[in-house]
C-alpha cells in the first residue's frame, strides 16, 4: 500500500495498517475504494481526509466487527466448567477485548449469572461507534432468536420490535474504547476473553499484545481465543499452558 495512503488512514482512523496482516488490510481498503469508483491511492487518501463519513465507513470495514451471541457454543461450555474448578464464591473480573457490539460480553455476563457467579465485566473495542451500539444493548430478533426462550426471557426486555438487555445486567458490564495494540494494561482480571480479533494482526504484534494479556491477569487467570485462533508458539508452555482438551482455552502460568 502507498506510504502516504497508509499514513493518511492512521492519522484519521487511528488504525496503524502495520500491526495488521498485509493482505487482509490491502483487500479491505480496496473494497472501499472500488466502493467510492476510487482508483488512486492518493485520490483516496485525498478523498478521506475531507470526508468524515467514509472515515467511519474505512474504520468499519477494517476493523469487521461479526460476532453473535453465544459464538462457538463449547466455548461457552468448557468455560462453565473451567470456572467451576478454579473459583468458587469470590467475584470473578472479566475483560473481554475486542468486544464488537457486545454480543460476546453479554453472554459472558448471562453465563456468570446462570452459574451463579457474582461478576464484572470491562469490554472494550478501539471503534466507538461498535461501543455505542453495545452500550444501548438493544438487538434485532435475527440476533436473538438462536437463544432459548428462556434466556430471552430473563436477560432482554422487548423494546417496540427489539430486544433489550434488562438493566440489571447492562450495568454490570462497562464498555471502554481501547486498542489492546497500542494502549497496553487497564487492571488485573480472572479471565481475558479476546476472540476472533488478533487473528487479523502480525505474529509480532499478537506476541506483543499476549504478553500485556498474560501481565493482565491474576494467578489461576484464564484466557479465551477465538476456535482459529492459537497461541505463538514461543509463548505456548511459558506464559500460557493449554487446558486440557479446553479448545482455545489458556491458563496464566
Ligand atoms: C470479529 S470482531 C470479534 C467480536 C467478538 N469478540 C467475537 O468473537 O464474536 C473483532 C473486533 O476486534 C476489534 N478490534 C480490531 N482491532 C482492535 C484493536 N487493536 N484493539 C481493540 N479492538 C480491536 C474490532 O473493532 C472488532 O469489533
Amino acid at each position: 500500500m502507498d506510504r502516504y495512503l497508509e499514513e493518511v488512514i492512521t492519522g484519521t482512523t487511528g488504525i496503524n495498517v502495520h500491526y495488521y496482516r498485509e493482505g487482509i488490510m490491502r483487500r479491505r481498503v480496496k473494497r472501499r475504494m472500488s466502493f467510492n469508483k476510487i482508483d488512486s491511492q492518493k485520490e483516496y487518501a485525498e478523498f478521506l481526509k475531507e470526508n468524515d463519513e467514509e472515515i467511519e465507513e474505512l474504520l468499519k470495514t477494517l476493523t469487521i466487527g461479526v460476532t453473535e451471541f453465544f459464538r462457538y457454543r463449547p466455548y461457552y461450555d468448557n468455560l462453565e466448567e473451567i470456572l467451576k474448578e478454579r473459583f468458587s464464591g469470590e467475584k470473578i473480573k472479566i475483560w473481554s477485548a475486542g468486544c464488537s457490539t457486545g454480543e460476546e460480553p453479554y453472554s459472558l455476563a448471562i453465563l456468570l449469572d446462570k452459574i451463579g457467579f457474582e461478576y464484572e465485566i470491562l469490554a472494550t473495542d478501539i471503534d466507538k461507534s461498535k461501543l455505542d451500539f453495545a452500550r444501548k444493548g438493544v438487538y434485532s430478533p435475527d440476533k436473538v432468536d438462536m437463544l432459548d426462550n428462556e434466556i430471552i426471557s430473563k436477560y432482554f426486555e422487548p423494546k417496540e420490535s427489539f430486544f433489550k438487555i434488562k438493566e440489571d445486567y447492562k450495568k454490570k458490564i462497562e464498555f471502554m474504547q481501547h486498542d489492546i495494540i497500542s494502549d497496553g494494561i487497564i487492571g488485573s482480571f480472572d479471565v481475558i476473553s479476546c476472540r476472533n480479533t488478533v487473528k487479523f494482526f502480525t505474529k509480532k504484534i499478537t506476541e506483543t499484545v499476549f504478553i500485556n494479556f498474560h501481565m493482565s491477569l491474576n494467578k489461576n487467570g484464564v484466557l479465551g481465543l477465538g476456535i482459529a485462533e492459537s497461541l505463538p508458539k514461543k509463548l505456548e508452555g511459558n506464559l500460557f499452558r493449554s487446558l486440557k482438551k479446553k479448545d482455545a482455552l489458556f491458563e496464566k502460568i
